[in-house]
C-alpha cells in the first residue's frame, strides 16, 4: 500500500498495541513486529522510523530481549520507550542500574525544550506530569547522547543523540496520564522521521477497494454477515469493491435485539451486493425447545448456524473467496501473521471447513477497532451499525436464563430496548463498554394496582472494560437506573422487579450464560 510506515518493535510491553494506536492516531501507518524480526526484514520494509516498546524485563536479566547494535547504524530514526529506552542506552555503551526509589504513576518531569521531541510540542511547559513505571534507570548515558528530561528520582528521564536520530524516554508518552504524550510521539514522527501523516481511512478505503478488485477479478465472494461492526464494515467495503460478485449471508437466528435484524437488512439491501437474509428463527427455536443448559444452548446455536449458512451457500454454488472480519488486535495477539491461529479467532469457528472456497480475504486485518469504525463511517454505514457494542454470536439466547420461549424472547427484547434507549438519552452510552438486559428465570411476588403479581425479575448489566478479559460494573447513576426500572415495569409485561448486577469480572463473566 502506498503510505509511509513506522515499525513498533515489540519487547513484550503491555502497551504495545496502545503505542501502535497512538501512532495511527497521528496519521502514520505502523505495524507491530517482534523484536526477533531479522534486521534485513526490517530494512526491506523501508520504515521511516522505529519505536521500541517497553517490556517487563531488566536489560541484565538473562532472558531479557536484546537487539543487535546494528539496528542503530541503519540510519532509521528510533524512539525507545521505557525498557526500549534502557535497552538503547545499554546496547550503546551506557549503564543501567536499579532505582533507589522506583517510580510508578504520575511524576513531575522537567523537559528540556531545546529537544525537538519536546520543543516540537508548543503547549508543553518545562515542568509537566508524565507516567512512569520502572525499577531500573539509566545511570550513565552512552557517548554522543545528552539528557533532555529528568525527574526527582530519575536523572535521565529522556536522552537523545539527534545526529543519529536516536531518542529515548523513560516515561510512557502513549499513556493518557502523560500530559501531551501523544504530541511528543507526533513530534518524533513528523519532526524526526519526516512522516507526512498520510494514513487516513479515506485513503485506506480507496487503496483497499483497488486491491480487492485486483485480487478478486471476476470471482465470486461470500461473506457471513452477523450485523456486528467488523462483518458489517467488511461487507460495506467488499460491496463497494466488487458489488454484485459479493453475496452476504445474514443468518437471522431470531435472537437479535429488537429491530436489529431489520436494521441490518435495511443497511445492506440497496448496496449492490446480493444480500441473503436467512430467517431461521423457527429452525433455531425448534432445536432449543426444552434446552436450558448454557453450554448446550451455545453448541446447538453454533451448529445450527453453520447448517443454515451451508444451506444458503450451496444455493450460490462454488465461490472463490470467503471474507473474514479479522482485525489487527487478533493478528497481534496470535503472534503476527500465523494464519492458522488467526482463523480460530473468528466468531463463527470452523466455518471455512463447511464451504467450498479457494482463498480467504481479510480486508480489516491491519486495522484497530476504532479504525474499523472510522472506515465504516467513511463508507457511509449508518451510525447504528458503526457504533454497535459487542454482541455475542448466540445473541439473546444466552441472556434468557433457562429454556427459551417466544414469550420470554419478546419480553427481553422490549426490556433491553428500553435500557439502551434510556442509557443513550442520559448520555451514558459512550461511557459504558457494554450494557444489556438479562431475563432471569426467577419469579417473585409483587403488587401492581390492587393486585398481586408473580412475575419475572429482570437483571441489568453494564460494564466498563478495555479488553473484555476483565471488567468492572459501570457506575450508572441511581436516577438513571430508577427511570429505566420504572419504564420497564410499566411498559413490559411480565416483569415486576429489576435488579442491577454489581459484580466485576472475574469472578463473574460479562454475560450471564
Ligand atoms: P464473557 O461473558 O466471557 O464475555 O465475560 C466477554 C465478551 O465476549 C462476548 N461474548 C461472545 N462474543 N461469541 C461472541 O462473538 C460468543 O459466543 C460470546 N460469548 C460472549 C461478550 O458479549 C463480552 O463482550
Amino acid at each position: 500500500m502506498a503510505h509511509q510506515l513506522v515499525i513498533v518493535l515489540d519487547f513484550g510491553g503491555q502497551y504495545n498495541q496502545l503505542i501502535a494506536r497512538r501512532v495511527r492516531e497521528c496519521g502514520v501507518y505502523c505495524e507491530v513486529k517482534s523484536y526477533k524480526t531479522p534486521l534485513e526484514e526490517i530494512k526491506a520494509m523501508n520504515p521511516m522510523g522505529i519505536i521500541f516498546t517497553g517490556g517487563p524485563n531488566s536489560v541484565y536479566d538473562e532472558k531479557s530481549p536484546h537487539i543487535s547494535k546494528e539496528i542503530f547504524e541503519m540510519g532509521i530514526p528510533i524512539l525507545g520507550i521505557c525498557y526500549g529506552c534502557q535497552l538503547m542506552a545499554y546496547t550503546l555503551g551506557g549503564k543501567v542500574s536499579s532505582c533507589i526509589n522506583s517510580e510508578y504513576g504520575k511524576t513531575e518531569t522537567n523537559y528540556d525544550k531545546s529537544s525537538v521531541l519536546f520543543g516540537g510540542v508548543s503547549e508543553l511547559p518545562e515542568k509537566e506530569i508524565s507516567w512512569m513505571s520502572h525499577t531500573d534507570y539509566i545511570s550513565e548515558v552512552p557517548e554522543g547522547f545528552r539528557i533532555t528530561a529528568h525527574t526527582a528520582d530519575c536523572p535521565a528521564a529522556a536522552i537523545e543523540n539527534p545526529e543519529k536520530k536516536l531518542y529515548a524516554v523513560q516515561f510512557h508518552p502513549e499513556v493518557n496520564h502523560t500530559v501531551h504524550g501523544v504530541k511528543m510521539i507526533d513530534s518524533f514522527l513528523k519532526n524526526v522521521c519526516g512522516c507526512s501523516g498520510d494514513w487516513s481511512m479515506h485513503n485506506y478505503a480507496q487503496t483497499a477497494i483497488a486491491e480487492i478488485r485486483e485480487k478478486v477479478g471476476d470471482g465470486k465472494v461470500l461473506l457471513a454477515l452477523s450485523g456486528g461492526v467488523d462483518s458489517s464494515v467488511a461487507a460495506a467495503l467488499l460491496a463497494k469493491a466488487v458489488g454484485s460478485q459479493l453475496t452476504c449471508i445474514f443468518v437471522d437466528h431470531g435472537f437479535m435485539r429488537k429491530n436489529e435484524g431489520n436494521e441490518v437488512e435495511e443497511a445492506f439491501k440497496d448496496s449492490g451486493m446480493n444480500f441473503v437474509r436467512a430467517n431461521a428463527k423457527e429452525q433455531f427455536m425448534s432445536k432449543m425447545r426444552g434446552v436450558s443448559d448454557p453450554e448446550t444452548k451455545r453448541k446447538i446455536i453454533g451448529e445450527e448456524f453453520i447448517r443454515v449458512f451451508e444451506q444458503e451457500a450451496k444455493k450460490i454454488g462454488k465461490v472463490d473467496f470467503l471474507v473474514q472480519g479479522t482485525i489487527y488486535p487478533d493478528v497481534i495477539e496470535s503472534g503476527a501473521g500465523d494464519a492458522a491461529v488467526i482463523k480460530s479467532h473468528h466468531n463463527v469457528g470452523g466455518l471455512p471447513d463447511y464451504v467450498d472456497f479457494k482463498e480467504i480475504i481479510e480486508p480489516l486485518r491491519m486495522l484497530f477497532k476504532d479504525e474499523v469504525r472510522a472506515l465504516g463511517r467513511e463508507l457511509g454505514l449508518s451510525p447504528v451499525l458503526v457504533n454497535r457494542q459487542p454482541f455475542p454470536g448466540p445473541g439473546l439466547a444466552i441472556r434468557i436464563i433457562g429454556e427459551i420461549t417466544d414469550e420470554k424472547l419478546e419480553i427481553l427484547q422490549d426490556a433491553d430496548w428500553i435500557f439502551r434507549d434510556e442509557i443513550a438519552k442520559a448520555g451514558w452510552d459512550s461511557q459504558i463498554s457494554q450494557y444489556f438486559a438479562v431475563l432471569t428465570n426467577m419469579r417473585s411476588v409483587g403488587v401492581m394496582g390492587d393486585g398481586r403479581t408473580y412475575d419475572y425479575t429482570l437483571a441489568l448489566r453494564g460494564v466498563t472494560t478495555t479488553d473484555f478479559m476483565t471488567a468492572d460494573f459501570a457506575r450508572i447513576p441511581y436516577e438513571v437506573l430508577e427511570k429505566i426500572s420504572a419504564r420497564i415495569i410499566n411498559e413490559v409485561k411480565s416483569i415486576n422487579r429489576v435488579v442491577y448486577d454489581i459484580t466485576t469480572k472475574p469472578p463473574a463473566t460479562i454475560e450471564w450464560e
